[in-house]
């Protein structure tokens, strides 16, 4: 199995950016200033990709697919759009409880999966 402990932790950077990023946009929303609450939320995005690139190519560097790394996929694809949905839901101040729970239940299974079960990068 190829694939580097670089990608992983340009991963690990990426989504631990992209939740800190929620974060700002959420409290930029909450004190009304629309213009850094749209860059940060343009920032955010951008860190999507990272997510995406970084994780995409962990998966092409894996040599045969089992359950487990397609289910972590899922996992973090479904924890992307749960941080997109979340966050453009909160700033439209529309309900947004389901999809800031459905963000933690997916970034916890993408955590499980990736440090405590499959064998790349930094753990386990
Ligand atoms: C916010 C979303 C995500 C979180 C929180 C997350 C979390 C993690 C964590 C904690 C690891 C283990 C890193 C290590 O041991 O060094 C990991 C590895 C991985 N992630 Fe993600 N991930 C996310 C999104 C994605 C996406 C969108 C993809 C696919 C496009 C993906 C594919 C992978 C792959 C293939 C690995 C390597 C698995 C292995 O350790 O063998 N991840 N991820």
């Amino acid at each position: 199995m190829k694939g580097g402990r670089q990608l992983a932790h340009l991963h690990i950077a990426s989504w631990v950016l992209a939740l800190a990023l929620v974060g700002m946009v959420t409290t930029f929303a909450r004190s009304k200033n629309r213009k850094a609450t749209k860059i940060t939320h343009i920032i955010l995005r951008v860190v999507f990709l990272l997510i995406l690139y970084s994780g995409g190519s962990l998966f092409a560097s894996y040599e045969n697919y089992d359950g487990l790394i397609i289910l972590k996929l899922l996992v973090g694809l479904w924890a992307i759009a749960a941080m997109e949905i979340a966050t453009v839901k909160y700033v439209k101040q529309k309900p947004a409880v389901v999809w800031w729970v459905q963000l933690l239940i997916a970034v916890s299974l993408a955590l499980l999966l990736g440090f405590g079960f499959l064998p790349m990068g930094v753990l386990p």
